[in-house]
């Protein structure tokens, strides 16, 4: 076994280090406050190869493994969890979907430009009455011989209102149940496509989250990912990936606002000494970092198994599980540590505490994350 990371593993996370602290970090309580997009801040990640690590080099993107893709995601994380859910999406549902089941001409056309980070996917899988419950998908795609005719609403969409290229599931052949699922490529701007009311949420603020409209939209068949009826066991495979992105989004903020903690409670004074010297602030300290650093262990762990093509669904579930708890617990923690200061905006922890709630949400609740991962035991 080996822990030792390569020098172009480092190289990745330093530089992701790098563009989060001076890029990313001036603006994001002010984001946070206002809902704004780091949209200049996207582009400059496709420019760095941050929005299609994983991607082959022949389509555009960085031929990086998964573990590196961890590391990047955590330190984008610490400082914006809405710039790296944009990233996770764009890198682990999108570019990575498409590249293992599109056909050539899908990925020609569509990969090498999300691979760039010229344009960022969404992932559609939610809607209001499916969320959990994946395969009661009620948004159709009627068979009409060359192209199929969707019609329906989707939920929660992350980079609803940015994306240039939307993978929609919807239902074909409701008799079939999940079997009868298309994943369909959808782009923006086809005729009866229409973005709906952004949601205002508690955290990741910063992320425009979506409800998007489809009537009569004419889908050509060769937009169509995989056989017909591929479409569940399509978005059940991206997810696996997907979660592996979310678990290393939940480290960084745990890591994030570890750091913090650590920070402050070695300036702050209390009782004539550093609080850091008291041993009520050395216990959680030492539970964060040992929780943090077996999060991470689980992250590298998912990644090296998808890395060395092993199955990896219970490996990713179990560290979308395990991170999550620990950036929700850790961050409680960081705010604790900073008493009243952490209750305000400018010293970051209260924002990485709201934005650690979602990953213990989207991409599969925790409790989704235990039946997959019971599933397995069972198996
Ligand atoms: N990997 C691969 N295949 C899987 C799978 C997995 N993790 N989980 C299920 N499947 C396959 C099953 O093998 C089965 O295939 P067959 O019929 O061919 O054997 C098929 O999918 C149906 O499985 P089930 O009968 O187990 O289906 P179920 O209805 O009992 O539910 C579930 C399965 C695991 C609960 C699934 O519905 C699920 O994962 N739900 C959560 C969905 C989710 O994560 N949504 C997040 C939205 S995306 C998002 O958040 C993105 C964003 O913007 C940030």
């Amino acid at each position: 076994m080996n822990f030792q990371l390569t020098e172009e593993q480092l190289a990745v996370r330093d530089a992701a280090r790098d563009f989060a602290i001076n890029e990313l970090l001036p603006g994001v309580i002010e984001r946070d406050t206002h809902e704004k997009v780091p949209l200049e801040q996207l582009k400059k990640m496709g420019e760095l190869g941050f929005m299609g690590m994983m991607v082959d080099p022949k389509y555009g993107g960085g031929g990086m493994d998964t573990i590196s893709y961890v590391l990047a995601m955590e330190e984008i994380s610490k400082i914006d969890a809405s710039a790296s859910v944009a990233m996770s999406v764009n890198n682990s549902l999108v570019c990575w979907g498409l590249e293992k089941f599109g056909t050539e001409e899908q990925k020609q056309k569509y990969l090498t430009r999300l691979a760039t980070g010229e344009i960022v996917g969404a992932f559609c899988l939610s809607e209001p009455e499916a969320g959990s419950d994946a395969t009661s998908q009620s948004t159709t795609a009627e068979d009409k011989g060359d192209y199929y005719l969707l019609n329906g609403t989707k939920n929660w969409i992350t980079n609803g209102s940015t994306a240039s290229v939307y993978l929609v599931i919807a239902q074909t052949h409701p008799e079939k149940k999940h079997k009868g699922i298309n994943a369909l490529i959808v782009e923006r701007g086809m005729p009866g496509f229409v973005v709906g009311k952004k949601e205002e949420k508690l955290g990741i603020r910063g992320s425009d989250t979506h409800s998007l409209m489809f009537t009569d939209v004419k889908v050509p068949k060769s937009n169509r990912i995989g056989e017909d009826g591929f479409g569940f066991t399509f978005a059940m495979s991206t997810l696996n990936g997907g979660r592996i992105g979310i678990a290393a989004q939940a480290l960084g903020i745990a890591s994030g606002a570890y750091e913090l903690a650590l920070k402050y409670s070695k300036e702050r004074k209390a009782f004539g000494k550093p609080i850091s010297q008291h041993q009520a602030i050395q216990f959680k300290l030492a539970d964060m970092a040992t929780n943090i650093e077996a999060a991470r262990l689980l992250c590298f762990q998912a990644a090296y198994l998808k890395d060395t093509k092993q199955d990896f669904s219970k490996a990713s579930a179990m560290a979308k599980l395990f991170s999550s708890q620990v950036a929700m617990d850790t961050t409680i923690e960081a705010v604790q540590v900073h008493g009243g200061y952490g209750y305000v905006k400018e010293f970051h922890v209260e924002r990485l505490m709201r934005d650690a709630k979602i990953t213990q949400i989207y991409e599969g609740t925790s409790e989704i994350q235990k039946i997959v991962i019971s599933r397995e035991l069972l198996k």
